[in-house]
């Protein structure tokens, strides 16, 4: 059974995902309020967000490591929930500054516990972002929640450090209800196309990548290998539709807070779609989708990539009572939208 109405604290909400999740709780009848210092997401996220919904969101400028604003924060709203989207995410620039890392996003969600401890009516229902990243170099597949854990890189290390300060604070203090959400590729965009992902400079991540190539931005795509042990040669991937993905945020929210049986403690699950395609695949489904060309080259593996991933839903799917509904041609259409949007204001 689904929570009453509650008020939901959104730390990096102004992001890809927490504007996804922005919107879907808004229309779930959920209060939203959104904490976010901005790195890597625009200011005026809220005015888009009123204009998709129709409804006023509330935005506090402010730096998750800030414990105190935070505190006030979460007094203020009477925050009854927190979604901790909040941390630096990119893989190849973790190893260059680590210790950027470890600071946003270890010490920021410290930060974030200790102010949620300290709030006077202590709300102790948390949903942590985390990632596949954390699986390392997969030992069988499908991944379950119960496969070993091994990050490659000081970005996956920061989401393992999380992870197991989260399980300890639930062993401490079994009043705390927490889902860890391991995410796998996040892709696409809301179907209205004013949201969606927007990587400053030149994309790390292959949707984004291919979308500018579609639109002209970019002149071709490297295609990282296709010598990889999989169909057609290039890296399999389980790309998941941002909107499922904040479906997903809702689902655990309310499994959190269910009327009948609230869940206490720690609780991992698998976000993805359970389906791996690869990257031939993937150029080939934006093509379909924009009716544009993708020109790419065949480059030399990157370093550090695995042939395939792809998620075991079945926790998820019983557990949360959520699936993934969307599909690649979604996926497609949605970024090819956005990123017009983007490119053109159209
Ligand atoms: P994003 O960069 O679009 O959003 C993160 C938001 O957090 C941004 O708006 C940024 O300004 C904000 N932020 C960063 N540091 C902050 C701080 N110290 N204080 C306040 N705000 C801060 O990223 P996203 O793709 O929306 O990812 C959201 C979360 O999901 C991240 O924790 C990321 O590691 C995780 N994740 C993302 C992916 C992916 O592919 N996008 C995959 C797995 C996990
Ligand atoms: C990457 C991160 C992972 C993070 C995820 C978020 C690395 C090593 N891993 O995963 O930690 O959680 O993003 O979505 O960075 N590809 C190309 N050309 C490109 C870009 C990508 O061929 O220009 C290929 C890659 O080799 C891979 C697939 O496309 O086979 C997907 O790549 P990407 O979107 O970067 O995601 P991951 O590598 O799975």
């Amino acid at each position: 059974m689904s929570p009453a109405s509650l008020n939901i604290l959104l730390t990096g909400g102004s992001g890809y995902i927490g504007s996804h999740t922005a919107v879907v709780l808004q229309q779930a009848g959920h209060r939203v309020f959104i904490y976010d210092n901005f790195c890597n997401s625009d200011p005026a996220v809220g005015h888009t967000l009123q204009a998709i919904t129709g409804h006023p969101f509330t935005v506090i400028e402010g730096d998750v490591r800030d414990t105190a604003l935070l505190q006030q924060t979460l007094g203020e709203n009477a925050i009854d929930a927190v979604i901790h989207f909040a941390g630096l995410k990119a893989v190849g620039e973790s190893a260059i500054i680590p210790i950027d890392y470890y600071a946003n996003n270890v010490q920021g969600t410290i930060s974030l516990l200790q102010a949620m401890q300290a709030a006077s009516h202590q709300p102790k229902t948390l949903v942590f972002s985390s990632s596949a990243t954390v699986y390392g170099d997969p030992q069988y597949l499908p991944i379950d929640e119960s496969h070993p854990t091994a990050a490659t890189n000081p970005y996956g290390r920061t989401k393992l450090h999380i992870e197991e300060i989260l399980t300890d604070l639930s062993k401490a203090d079994a009043s705390w209800r927490i889902a860890c959400l391991r995410y796998f590729n996040p892709v696409g965009a809301h179907p209205s196309g004013l949201i969606g992902e927007n990587p400053n400079g030149l994309p790390n991540n292959l949707m984004p990548f291919v979308a500018q190539v579609a639109v002209g931005k970019l002149k071709e795509l490297n295609v990282f290998g296709n010598d990889y042990e999989t169909p057609d040669g290039t890296g399999v991937r389980d790309y998941i539709h941002v909107m499922d993905l904040a479906e997903g945020h809702l689902a655990a929210v309310s499994y959190l807070n269910d009327a009948v049986q609230a869940h206490q403690g720690m609780h991992t699950f698998n976000l993805g779609t359970g389906r791996g395609y690869s990257v031939m695949e993937m150029v080939q489904a934006f093509e379909a989708a924009s009716g544009k060309s993708v020109p790419f080259h065949i480059a030399p593996r990157r370093a550090g990539d695995i042939a395939s991933c792809y998620a075991s839903t079945a926790l998820a799917t019983r557990e949360l009572g959520w699936s993934a509904k969307r599909d690649l041609k979604d996926m497609c259409e949605s970024s090819w939208r956005f990123q017009q949007h983007t490119n053109t204001g159209a």
